[in-house]
């Protein structure tokens, strides 16, 4: 009797214990509001519903979950400071973060898969992960100084912007499926995405470098803003299918786009003030949209161009030969009805009458303002010559 009875006590124990290490806890939501309600989800390994984080608790340590099958989500938690999840693998849905204004540690190390992340306003400096799988990203308005613990292949949507401490992304991404967007993080920001074959809309607003080596084809648009970069290159890429623009970026001194072939909307060159030839594109054939460049430039060229579906404006404020686009327009290259091309243009506007050149032309040179300082003098010593001559006419 006593044996079976201490045999049966062992064999309740065994199963609790092996019910324990595989346990499913079922409930649709998880609120967390309090160390109770900690308590209840504790010993689970796998929650098959979300996760819910409230305002009132400090600290979120749950080091037996593995999975959550829902989202895991902290919204105004604003006295949320830390997530301890050391072997939560997985969330199936959204790992949302948003106005946690005091969170300071994410502790996930085992994290390698989540549906969404989407992480707003938030004074995190840093975060321990390995996601290698996410369907789309958005980090914005945190303090994060660095995205490691984050390495995707794929993505729809990668929304990156407002973080003003970020100065450097590298990631192994290899194509994107809606947008890649960064803008407004810190200004010097290095971007590098060494294996990014394909993306749809990308937007670069702001950056100190970036680097796309092996990028082919671009689905949407692709625009570059207000970096301050000395050069943008994309050195493999042959497709745009719409718009191209780099605008007011002030240190550009060359665009380097060695295999492009076709922009499948329109062809944009404004307020870069430092770009002085645009000779980036020989293997350029055809702009579905219009081409618009306006700026200080001296010279531009598209010696392959063969066919541009919309019209042509070009002014800059520099001394300028419109005569190769010009003839281009004759032999109907250039088919848009409109056609503008003006040298030496002291107020230079874009195609929609927006100034193009943002006033910042070449002072210390020739060129540029001192241009009309220099005509000046000429006018000036014509008259004196002419009064010497008046003059050596009276005697
Ligand atoms: C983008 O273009 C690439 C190359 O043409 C293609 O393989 C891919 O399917 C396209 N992606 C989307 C989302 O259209
Ligand atoms: C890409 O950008 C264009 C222009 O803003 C927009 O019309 C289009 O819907 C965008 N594509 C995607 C997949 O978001
Ligand atoms: C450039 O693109 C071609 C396909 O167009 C590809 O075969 C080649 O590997 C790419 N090179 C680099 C450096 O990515
Ligand atoms: C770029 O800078 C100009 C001038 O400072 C500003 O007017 C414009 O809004 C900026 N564009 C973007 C996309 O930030
Ligand atoms: C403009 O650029 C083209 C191509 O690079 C070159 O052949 C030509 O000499 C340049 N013209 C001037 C005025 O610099
Ligand atoms: C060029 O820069 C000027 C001054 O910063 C700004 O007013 C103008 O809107 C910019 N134009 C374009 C097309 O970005
Ligand atoms: C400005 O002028 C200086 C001196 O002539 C010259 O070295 C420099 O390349 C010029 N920069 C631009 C953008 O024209």
């Amino acid at each position: 009797m006593f044996t079976k009875n201490l045999f049966l006590s062992a064999l309740a124990v065994a199963s609790l214990v092996s019910a324990q290490s595989s346990k499913v806890c079922q409930e649709d939501s998880n609120s967390i509001n309090s160390e109770a309600d900690i308590d209840k989800i504790a010993s689970c390994q796998s929650l098959s519903g979300d996760v819910v984080i409230g305002e009132d608790i400090q600290h979120v340590s749950l080091d037996k979950l593995q999975s959550v099958g829902g989202n895991f989500v902290a919204d105004n938690a604003a006295n949320l400071v830390g997530i301890t999840i050391p072997n939560l693998q997985t969330i199936k849905g959204e790992f949302r973060l948003q106005k946690c204004q005091s969170l300071q540690t994410i502790s996930a190390p085992a994290l390698t898969k989540t549906g969404k992340i989407t992480w707003i306003a938030l004074a995190l400096t840093s975060f321990t992960a390995k996601i290698s799988e996410a369907q789309s990203v958005t980090i914005s308005d945190t303090k994060l100084t660095s995205l490691d613990g984050i390495d995707l292949k794929n993505v729809n949507r990668f929304d990156v912007n407002n973080n003003q401490y970020l100065k450097s992304v590298t990631m192994n991404l290899r194509t994107v499926t809606e947008a890649l967007s960064m803008g407004f993080n810190a200004k010097s920001i290095a971007i590098s995405f060494p294996a990014l074959i394909w993306s749809n809309n990308m937007t670069i607003t702001g950056a100190g470098s970036f680097n796309f080596p092996t990028l082919q084809h671009v689905n949407g648009s692709m625009n570059f803003l207000n970096t301050s970069v000395t050069s943008i290159a994309c050195k493999n890429l042959t497709v745009i299918e719409q718009t191209l623009a780099f605008i007011g970026n002030d240190k550009v001194t060359e665009l380097d786009f060695p295999i492009l072939t076709q922009i499948g909307g329109g062809f944009k060159i404004h307020n870069n003030s430092q770009l002085v030839d645009i000779n980036g594109f020989p293997k350029l054939k055809q702009v579905d949209g219009a081409i618009d460049f306006v700026g200080n430039f001296k010279n531009a060229s598209l010696p392959s161009l063969e066919d541009v579906r919309g019209g042509f404006n070009l002014q800059t404020t520099e001394e300028f030969d419109c005569s190769d686009f010009s003839a281009a327009r004759d032999d109907k290259v250039i088919k848009g009805d409109s056609f503008v091309c003006k040298s030496k243009e002291s107020n230079p506007t874009t195609a929609d009458g927006t100034p193009g050149a943002d006033g910042k032309t070449n002072t210390t040179g020739t060129s540029g303002g001192n241009r009309n300082g220099g005509s000046g003098l000429v006018g000036i010593s014509a008259l004196l010559g002419i009064f010497i001559t008046a003059i050596s006419f009276v005697f």
